[in-house]
């Protein structure tokens, strides 16, 4: 079988065909990303196996159609992760050039996918495309996946990614092709991007720390996410690979939300650091809280997450004092 990851040298992609590849399947899988924030670094310790860097990496703009239908060709499935994906800051001083990228990437992947007969493509969507008022307040309701109607997403990330599935589900729903969607909250784990410009939440804190930068936590610190660790995710990503009729949309992330302080705090005692945090209440916090119900995902895909906050956080902080101090 012929996979294509894009956004492969990403967290999410790198960390996929890393599994892959561990679990022995023999896929022909080829990577298309541009580099934008996905690193070569993080796929060029792969040895010794069918996948070469020279051999089964593209590096692409998924933004141009020309380059989709390329690289579309001859594959069996699509495991679209490629999109613009940042920090708040990043995303709200952005969200023009943004939403248009992202709208990009995802049409024109669909289409080549269509044109060229793939016969199924992944897509991954986003806690962030859920209703603004769903999540404006502290121990919501947990969200059902049909809770994402009436859309009303609080940034224009939100919105891409939720036309994205919308396009998705319709080419599936008339027969174009087969699709999978799982909707995931906030990944973090091992290889993220550390820098100021585009870092998550996480990782900027962890370098924060790690280089002795301010230790300031944006907005109150009292709004709230769920956060997945990488591993689970990739777990998830795999059973949902080995349906191949595809299936319909799927929260991953774990049933209960932490604070932005609380992590701060527990990176904090990571560190061994004797410093307090301060609040930057100028910047963007984002939305309040979320959590998702996550029956869907137990009953189609047998999946729950398996790695606590703690244990996945000190992964984290190790990697990135291994990237930031070498
Ligand atoms: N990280 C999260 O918290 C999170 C949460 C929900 C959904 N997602 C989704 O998961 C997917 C993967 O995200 P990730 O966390 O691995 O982030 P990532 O930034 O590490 O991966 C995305 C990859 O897409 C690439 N890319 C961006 N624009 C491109 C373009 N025009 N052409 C080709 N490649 C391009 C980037 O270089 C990057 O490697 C994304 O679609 C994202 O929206 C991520």
């Amino acid at each position: 079988m012929n996979i294509l990851i894009t956004g492969g040298a990403g967290l999410i992609g790198s960390n996929l065909l890393k599994r892959i590849i561990k679990n022995n399947n023999n896929y022909n899988i080829i990577l298309a990303d541009n580099l934008w924030r996905g690193k070569l670094e993080n796929i060029n310790d792969i040895k010794n196996t069918n996948f070469n860097i020279e051999k089964n990496f593209y590096e692409l703009d998924l933004s141009v159609y020309e380059n989709c239908l390329k690289i579309t060709k001859d594959i069996d499935h699509v495991i679209h992760l490629a999109d613009v994906v940042a920090g708040i800051n990043y995303v709200f001083q952005n969200e023009f050039s943004l939403f248009q990228l992202n709208l990009n990437i995802n049409s024109n992947i669909l289409r080549a996918s269509i044109f060229n007969k793939v016969k199924k493509i992944t897509y991954v969507g986003t806690a962030c495309s859920y209703p603004l008022e769903k999540q404006s307040n502290l121990n919501i309701i947990p969200l059902k996946e049909e809770d994402v109607y009436p859309a009303n997403p609080e940034s224009s990330y939100g919105w891409s990614k939720l036309i994205g599935e919308y396009e998705i589900s319709l080419a599936s729903k008339y027969g174009l092709i087969n699709s999978s969607i799982l909707r995931l909250h906030n990944v973090y784990g091992p290889p993220s991007e550390l820098s100021e410009k585009k870092s998550q939440v996480i990782p900027a804190l962890c370098r924060k720390l790690i280089l002795n930068e301010e230790y300031i936590i944006w907005g109150s610190g009292k709004q709230r996410r769920s956060f997945v660790y990488i591993d689970d995710v990739i777990d998830a990503l795999i059973k949902s690979m080995k349906i191949e009729e595809g299936h319909e949309v799927v929260q991953i992330g774990p049933r209960e939300s932490i604070s932005i302080e609380e992590i701060a705090n527990k990176l904090l005692m990571l560190s061994k650091k004797n410093i307090k945090p301060t609040f930057d209440t100028t910047k963007p916090e984002g939305d309040f809280d979320r959590v998702p119900d996550i029956s869907k995902a137990e009953k189609i895909l047998n999946w729950k997450p398996k790695i606590n906050i703690d244990d996945g956080l000190k992964e984290t902080y190790k990697w990135a004092k291994s990237q930031l101090l070498k």
